[in-house]
């Protein structure tokens, strides 16, 4: 089984963009997990779609995930809601318009996301999933919801028990779901 896990973050020390690739480390047997930022993404113009086409970062990304058997974002939360970079990128993929059903029409899709506060970006999360009812995803029912994350991870990559094994159990019934 192939997973992708895109995160909504540009930040180089990103917790969320560690988180995704904490996923590809605790990946079950038999599962690749390709963690991926959002880096090269212009911002969203009509007009710039008319002269010049999808650009190359947005196709390059569409491939990865026709390519997979799930789909997870990792979502900062900006606001309460998901940040301008994610939310951007998921508006270009829809385009143009017939090829939002083979994107997402249909894929399972979890949310998950990272914050140093207390809440484990749950606006942000419930936000996206109108988005993502909108785009016409299965979304999976369980959320991961990491909060205090300057306890929890460290600039290494290294991160504490407890998470380690929220990240892997939320994983776990992820794979199930994408069967
Ligand atoms: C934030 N942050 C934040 N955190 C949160 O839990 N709820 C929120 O509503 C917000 N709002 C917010 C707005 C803006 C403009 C910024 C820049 C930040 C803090 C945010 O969670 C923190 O910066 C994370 O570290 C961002 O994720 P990455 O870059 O570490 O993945």
């Amino acid at each position: 089984m192939k997973l992708v896990a895109i995160s909504g973050s540009l930040r180089k020390h990103s917790f969320n963009t560690r988180l995704a690739r904490l996923m590809s480390r605790l990946a079950p047997d038999g599962v690749t997990l390709e963690a991926l930022t959002l880096h090269g993404i212009p911002l969203y113009d009509g007009d710039l779609e008319e002269s010049a086409g999808i650009p190359e970062a947005v196709e390059a990304l569409r491939g990865r995930i026709k390519a997979a058997d799930g789909l997870i974002l990792v979502t900062p939360e900006y606001n309460a809601g998901m940040p301008g970079v994610l939310k951007n990128a998921l508006d270009w993929l829809t385009r143009p318009g017939e090829e939002m059903k083979p994107t997402f029409g249909g894929r399972k899709t979890a949310i998950a996301g990272a914050t140093p506060g207390a809440w484990g970006t749950a606006f942000a999360q419930a936000g996206a999933l109108i988005n993502l009812r909108q785009l016409g995803c299965e979304l999976y029912p369980g959320y991961l919801r990491v909060s205090k994350t300057g306890e929890r991870f460290d600039e290494a990559g290294n991160v504490d028990e407890k998470l380690e094994e929220q990240v892997g159990k939320w994983l776990e019934g992820f794979v199930s779901f994408v069967g």
